[in-house]
């Protein structure tokens, strides 16, 4: 029999410790980083630095790290198989940054939605990290010559940039980095706000009641959920356009039951939305209820935590090193 001695493809992605994760975040991103660990050698980072173009509290951002890295272990996130790393506890991804910014142009990231928005948000702080901010993904992704990243549909853009600035520098100098590609499932890439549901579901929404949080306990998920803002036609039916509310609740019930839109449709047929929201509230419960006492468990062993990212930042220091040398070459750095 032919043995197969097919290298895996490598795998990077990164969330930013701002708060609790969404479910929106669950669903668009973690619980794809848990299942690929087999078939993928991963890494996963916490992207604190990222998390600096917007003010933060040093504090809570140090709380945060340390609770992210807890709920990305209990999510499934196996260092065993995988490396998980704080990205400022891999000084490489800073260095190779630098490069990367003076391989974008003004015009792209300019052109970033994200940026644009953010802006809009905190005029007051549009600061040089905001708009480099999609160099720093980049360098991210390329220092480990990842083929996929496994994110939500926002982040495309970003994705679309450190292909660019890939292929710029491979022509530049000669073939450096790989071109990555976008893991995006086609269920859960963009989930809604629960109270306006043309906007995406995240954190940074004001409305409490727009978002639920990984560790929303069980009665204020259904809470939630009963609360959600739908349409007035009574039908359940996928139709992203007409009922952008129902729609993005069957898409989550989807993901965590496997039921295809026609078969939740056949489920509700005749019963209310109230019964359907419920429904969807308990699925999103019975998911994230494990998730969340694992958590708190982790969360509990400091040590644990520390160790862990201390040897994922090890390793990935290991591989991004080696990847910052032949980049430090290429463009004429004095090697001494
Ligand atoms: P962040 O922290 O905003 O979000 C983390 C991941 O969650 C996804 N996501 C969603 N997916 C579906 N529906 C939603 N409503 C939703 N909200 C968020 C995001 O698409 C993302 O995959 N810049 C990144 C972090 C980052 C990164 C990287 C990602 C830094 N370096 C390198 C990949 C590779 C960010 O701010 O994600």
């Amino acid at each position: 029999m032919e043995q197969t001695t097919e290298k895996k493809k490598r795998i990077l992605s990164g969330i930013q410790p701002s708060g609790s994760f969404t479910l929106g975040n669950y669903i668009g991103a973690i619980r794809n980083w848990a299942k690929l660990q087999d078939d993928f050698e991963c890494l996963y980072m916490v992207a604190d630095l990222h998390a600096l173009t917007v003010r933060q509290v040093p504090a809570d951002l140090r709380a945060r790290t340390k609770e992210a890295t807890a709920m990305l272990l209990a999510a499934g996130i196996d260092t065993k198989e995988s490396i998980l790393f704080a990205q400022s506890h891999v000084p490489a991804h800073t260095q190779l940054n630098w490069i990367l910014c003076c391989n974008s142009q003004f015009g792209e990231l300019s052109r970033m939605t994200q940026f644009k928005d953010k802006s809009a948000k905190h005029p007051d702080n549009v600061n040089g990290g905001l708009f480099t901010y999609p160099a720093l993904m980049a360098a991210d992704i390329l220092i480990y010559n990842a083929d996929l990243v496994p994110v939500g549909q926002d982040q495309t853009q970003h994705l679309e940039l450190a292909r660019t600035v890939a292929n710029r520098f491979n022509n530049a100098y000669s073939p450096t980095f790989t071109l990555p590609d976008g893991y995006i499932t086609k269920e859960g890439a963009k989930i809604m706000s629960l109270t306006d549901p043309t906007k995406k579901m995240s954190k940074s929404d004001d409305n409490q009641n727009s978002f639920i949080l990984m560790n929303d306990d069980r009665d204020t998920i259904v809470r939630k959920f009963k609360r959600a803002v739908t349409d007035s036609d009574g039908v359940i039916r996928f139709d992203t356009e007409n009922k952008p509310g129902i729609s993005n609740l069957m898409s989550i019930y989807n993901v965590f039951t496997g039921k295809s839109m026609d078969e939740i449709a056949a489920e509700f047929d005749g019963r209310g939305y109230a019964d359907f929201k419920v429904a969807v509230g308990e699925v999103v419960a019975d998911a994230l209820d494990p998730i969340n006492a694992e958590y708190e468990k982790i969360l509990a062993d400091k040590a644990y935590i520390d160790n862990t990212l201390k040897e994922g930042a090890q390793m990935a220091s290991k591989l991004a090193n080696r990847t910052l040398t032949k980049v430090y070459k290429k463009v004429g750095l004095y090697q001494i």
